[in-house]
């Protein structure tokens, strides 16, 4: 039997994901010893376990270098990646806005060429060119993009939203909602065909696991 390759996406999914592996009866105990090692190995199950920045998980599956991904919604539609999205985790549940100050309300769909600072440009893109058929200026940030409106950078911002409080104490609103996000379970083409059984029962049991851990 060859190794199974999982590719997960560092953070709090990641450590997630490791507690849901373990009650399916697929720990990786190597992984907990602090230590540089960046893959791990479970000999017995024929597994292997590595954790990668996130907007690489869709890297690593379309290639093949991971057979499963688990990763962020976000991630996978800003990636845009050839593979089979096969089951919602239901972590890491937050949804993808449009934010700003509140007298942008009435302007968001009407101004001309307006700015809109995000750290996720293709989802930017398609939410205002394909859904509201707007021609907009995306900008590029790579963090802390509730500032762009402050500083007058941008009109809004699209990013994501948890719990609302990083808009709330920079004096920002909800415009528009996008899309729900959570952590998801990504698959490869290739190994879909060639390791159908085993990948659908380890995808059955962790459907089984988050049923069970939400009652
Ligand atoms: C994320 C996101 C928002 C914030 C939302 O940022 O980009 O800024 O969390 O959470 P809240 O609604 O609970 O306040 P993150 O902490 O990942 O940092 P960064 O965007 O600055 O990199």
């Amino acid at each position: 039997m060859r190794y199974l390759t999982f590719a997960l996406a560092k953070g709090r999914i990641a450590d997630q994901t490791m507690e849901i592996l373990e009650q399916i009866g697929l720990p990786c105990h190597e992984m907990k010893e602090k230590s540089r090692k960046l893959i791990f190995t479970n000999e017995e199950a024929k597994i292997r376990i590595f954790l990668a920045k996130p907007s690489d998980v869709p890297t690593y599956v379309e290639y093949g270098a991971a057979d499963i991904g688990v990763v962020g919604k976000d991630t996978i539609m800003e990636e845009n990646r050839n593979i089979y999205e096969m089951l919602d985790l239901g972590l890491g549940k937050c949804r993808m806005m449009v934010a700003g100050f509140e007298e942008m309300r009435d302007k968001l769909y009407k101004k001309h060429d307006l700015r809109v600072a995000t750290k996720y440009p293709a989802i930017a893109t398609d939410f205002f060119y394909r859904q509201k058929n707007q021609t907009v200026e995306i900008i590029k940030l790579n963090g802390s993009v509730e500032l762009a409106p402050i500083v007058g950078l941008s009109d809004v911002i699209v990013d994501i939203v948890e719990t609302g409080s990083t808009l709330k104490e920079n004096g920002l609103v909800l415009l528009d909602e996008i899309c729900d996000l959570s952590a998801r379970v990504v698959v490869n083409r290739v190994s879909m065909k060639m390791e159908h059984e085993r990948i659908i029962e380890i995808i059955d049991n962790m459907r089984k696991i988050i049923k069970e851990n939400e009652k």
